[in-house]
């Protein structure tokens, strides 16, 4: 099956890494121009089809909220608290702590690598836009561009509301690494609204939905708590969305096109896995005296990797790809194998947030 980024994969141990350097990763990022093939669509019918999309859209149209009103941007979150807990969640302080370093030094690690993180999911709500837009003009129905169209309105206010949280209240916004902008180009660049919404709402939505889940959960601090609730609430929606779409897509196709879709899917999941934040280490490992590789190397080897490594996976994206038929007996193994599915490949159940969308 067809890799993605095949130049850049090399051995850590037995595993298989994607490792882009510095100077490629500069050139990825410098294109800003996407050939993007975009099938537009008119129809006629304006009555509704497909209710349960038009129920999802007045849902959206009840949540709009203003990133510049109804947050309190007057609140405290600084550099000089943990609003994360110390270890598990961050690979930096948990790595520092390891290694016996004291306490201000593994906060500020935490504090830089929060912040690298919510610069990626900022880039990330910007391809989200980008797609929504797309899916505007090629999704078939009116329901669903009525959907789309409400939701290029949620991600606009999500870029808004993270690059302002960076500007405000952390100073930087990192930009984006290597692996994520080839990424990020593929779902842009899928050829069928079908693709686009398997790879944007399924996927990426769903890694998303779990990034900001852990991060909502163990968050002490209530001003980030506050915001994040706040785009998950319409992340979920955004979710539910997927799912919906997808299961008729699912219901129509052929066991080719299944197929297809299915390898789609374990090729981007496979590639975002073999990064294993090497794109982060690279920009910040040097500051705190850590090498990339050896970071990498030493997580590898930690008796329960797979179990924690999968984690974000089976949070959501996993069991949302196995219930609607996209991992099947034929690609769990291959899961299984890169750490990215572990225990029961349908996991814990359905995220509540995205269930309670879809009633
Ligand atoms: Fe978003
Ligand atoms: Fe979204």
């Amino acid at each position: 099956m067809e890799k993605i980024l095949p130049e850049y994969r090399r051995q850590i141990g037995s595993f298989e890494v994607v490792d882009i350097d510095e100077k490629q990763v500069e050139r990825l990022r410098g294109e800003l121009d996407v050939d993007v093939p975009l099938d537009l669509r008119w129809t006629w019918n304006y009555a509704s089809e497909v209710e349960e999309l038009r129920a999802l859209y007045e849902r959206g149209k009840r949540g709009q909220w203003n990133a510049e009103e109804d947050i309190d941007w007057s609140a405290p979150f600084g550099r000089d608290e943990w609003f994360l807990p110390r270890e598990n969640l961050l690979l930096l302080p948990t790595i520092l702590t390891m290694m016996g370093k004291d306490e201000a030094t593994c906060r500020e690690a935490a504090f830089d690598e929060f912040a690298f993180t919510m610069s990626q999911l900022l880039h990330g709500e910007q391809a989200a836009l980008q797609i929504c837009g797309q899916l505007t003009n090629a999704c078939p129905t009116m329901d669903a561009k009525f959907y789309a169209a409400s939701q290029v309105a949620d991600e606009a206010r999500h870029v808004e509301v993270i690059a302002k949280f960076l500007q405000r209240k952390v100073g930087t916004i990192y930009p984006i690494g290597g692996t994520l902008k080839v990424l990020l180009d593929r779902l842009l660049e899928a050829p069928t609204w079908k693709t686009k919404t398997l790879g944007m709402q399924t996927l990426f939505e769903g890694v998303a939905v779990g990034i900001f889940d852990m991060i909502q959960k163990n968050c002490s601090n209530p001003f980030l708590s506050d915001l994040i609730r706040r785009v998950k609430q319409d992340e979920a929606r955004h979710a539910a969305f997927g799912i919906l779409t997808m299961r008729r897509t699912v219901r129509e196709c052929s066991q080719e096109e299944m197929h297809e879709m299915e390898d789609f899917a374990y090729t981007i999941l496979e590639a975002l896995n073999a990064n294993q934040q090497l794109d982060m280490l690279h920009v910040l490992g040097p500051k705190y005296g850590l090498d990339a590789g050896n970071v990498v190397s030493m997580m590898l080897s930690i008796p329960d990797w797979a179990k924690l490594n999968s984690d974000l996976f089976m949070h959501t994206v996993v069991p949302n790809l196995t219930r609607l038929g996209l991992i099947t007996e034929r690609t769990e193994g291959r899961y299984r194998e890169r750490g990215i599915l572990f225990g029961d490949r349908f996991g814990s159940g359905i995220d509540a947030d995205v269930q309670a969308s879809m009633n």
